[in-house]
This record gives C-alpha cells, structure tokens and sequence, in this order.
C-alpha cells in the first residue's frame, strides 16, 4: 500500500509517497534520489547504509521508509556545506587517510558523526565501539581510528579542527 510520509531530510522538510515495503536506504535512494548512501549487505551486517535519524545511527537496509514519518534525517549530503566545505569528520577522514575505495566511508562518517554529537570528547573505545558495525574492506581501521580521534575533543594535541569548534550546519541541502 502506498503512503504519504512527512520528515525533515538535510536540515529541509520533505514529502514522499512510498510504499509499506519499502526501506528507508531504498527510499533515500531510489525514491529521493540521493546516492550517498550505499548499499552493502542489505541485511544489517556491513554498515555502508549508516544514516542518522532523530540523533541516532542506523542501519538504513534495516530500517522501513513508514517508519521515518516525523522524525529527522540526516544523510551524508547533509554534512558539508553549501560552498562545499566539508564537516570535520570528513575532512579528518581526507587528512587521516580514511578512505581508500570510499564504499564505507558515507557509513563510517555517519557513525562517527552520531558519536561525536553525543559524546564530543569520546575515548578510542567508544570510537571502535561506534563504528563496531561498520565493515572496511581497504584501511584496515587504524587511519579511521585516527581520524576520528582527531576531531575528538578527548584528543586536543591532534585535533586540528575540532568538531566542537563546527560553525557549519547539519543537513542543507539545495534545492
Ligand atoms: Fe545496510 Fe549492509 S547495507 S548494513
Ligand atoms: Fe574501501 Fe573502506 S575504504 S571499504
């Protein structure tokens, strides 16, 4: 059966009729169109869909499009702003060497950013155990680790630019 949800997508109020099978990662991408967000295993397991709703990282795969009425999501496309300067987490993921294939970093990054709006000052522990659901292929972890530590306020000696100092906005996206 179809239906009409209303949310806040990026930071904007959106609309969309999607069906009661549908996902929320099939929704994001086929229904708004928006390819950030990959789709790995489909089933929970690898993380690539990682977005955040309502504050909290979620597995998109898993995660029916119904559900999302009301409340907020943020994608990927959400984090840097208009004139293209990237979030912090993602420039720390440049600067660290994070990304090699990029398949998991739309995830990873999405991860990351849910943990530092929650616990600005997190340790390597809470670190590993936020993107625990998180698969990479390429890195090894270790420059992901690095980067996220290095907007960490638990880190100041490598913080090069805080996410706490983050003037930017969450979610505007043009129209
Ligand atoms: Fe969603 Fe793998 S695609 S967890
Ligand atoms: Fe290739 Fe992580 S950079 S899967």
């Amino acid at each position: 059966m179809a239906r009409e949800v209303t949310f806040t997508f990026n930071g904007e109020a959106a609309t969309a009729i999607i069906e009661d099978h549908w996902t929320l990662l099939y929704l994001i991408r086929e229904g708004l169109g928006f390819n950030g967000t990959k789709e790995g295993c489909g089933g929970g397991e690898c993380g690539a869909c990682t977005v955040i709703v309502d504050g909290a990282a979620v597995n998109s795969c898993l995660y029916l499009a119904a559900e999302i009425d009301g409340k907020d999501l943020v994608t990927i496309e959400g984090l840097a702003v208009d004139d293209g300067t990237l979030h912090p987490v993602q420039e720390a993921f440049v600067e660290k060497g994070g990304i090699q294939c990029g398949f998991c970093s739309p995830g990873m990054i999405m991860s990351a950013k849910a943990l530092l709006d929650e616990n600005p000052n997190a340790s390597e522990a809470e670190i590993k155990h936020s993107i625990a659901g998180n698969i990479c292929r390429c890195t090894g972890y270790v420059q992901i680790i690095d980067a996220i530590k290095a907007v960490s306020g638990a880190y100041p000696e490598e913080a090069e630019e805080p996410m706490a100092a983050w003037d930017g906005h969450d979610g505007a996206v043009e129209e």
